[in-house]
């Protein structure tokens, strides 16, 4: 299969130095497309600013914003079979950009966030026979109907929960659940590990007829 995979931080700037984003690594992603490639599959790695390199043998489109997330993304998906969508998307923007650096004034500033685009709904509406397989991160006791909700708000066939102590970890603990909100499977262990066991699983369960 050819898999879409989104993967690391993105960015919203508030001047030309100034950034909202937030603590991912992009590590989930990068072991993802890596245990992908292993796997004999075809990977478009999409990805906000991270450390990593990434795996041999991916073709790469790096990203900013969420806005840059969401063009190129749009663009590739028609093209692939399925979408892992890892990247940790900034969701709020400042409503300007102010160009260069702003100084201060010696009074407090006030900043107006406004919602970015959800790239993941947007690649649900135009889904046809891809799959997609979305990430939700969900840190109270109502994480499995919140991801169960995401889920449905983006039109995927699985979403894999996961918790805020994953952001930066090495390690990673995910349950995977299905759009009748039962848990069809649990891995546990190192990103890598925990890549290898999803990218298993999504080739066993979601593969397309080609
Ligand atoms: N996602 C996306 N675009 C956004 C927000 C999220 O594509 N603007 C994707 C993420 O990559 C992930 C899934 O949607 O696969 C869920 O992300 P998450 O941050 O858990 O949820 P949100 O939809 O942002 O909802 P909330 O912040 O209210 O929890």
């Amino acid at each position: 299969m050819r898999i879409l995979i989104t993967a690391g931080p993105t960015r919203e700037y508030l001047d030309d130095v100034r950034y909202l984003s937030n603590a991912s690594s992009g590590r989930m992603g990068y072991a993802l497309a890596e245990a992908a490639l292993a796997a004999g599959h075809e990977v478009v790695l999409v990805t906000g600013p991270v450390n990593l390199s990434p795996p041999v043998g991916c073709e790469v489109h790096s990203v900013e914003t969420t806005e840059d997330l969401l063009t190129v993304c749009d663009r590739l998906f028609p093209g692939c079979d399925g979408v892992i969508a890892t990247a940790a998307v900034c969701d709020y923007r400042p409503r300007e950009r102010f160009p260069g650096k702003l100084a201060k004034t010696g009074v407090s500033l006030e900043l107006e966030l406004v919602e970015t685009a959800d790239v993941l709904a947007a690649l649900g509406q135009q889904k046809g026979s891809r799959w997609i397989v979305g990430f939700a991160l969900e840190s109270d006791e109502y994480a499995h109907v919140n991801a169960l909700r995401k889920l449905r708000e983006k039109n995927c066939d699985v979403i894999v929960l996961n918790r805020p102590t994953a952001i930066g970890s090495a390690n990673n603990s995910v349950e995977l659940i299905d759009p009748a909100g039962r848990t069809v499977a649990q891995f546990s262990g190192s990103k890598t590990d925990v890549a290898v066991e999803l990218v298993g699983w999504i080739g066993r369960e979601l593969r397309v007829e080609s």
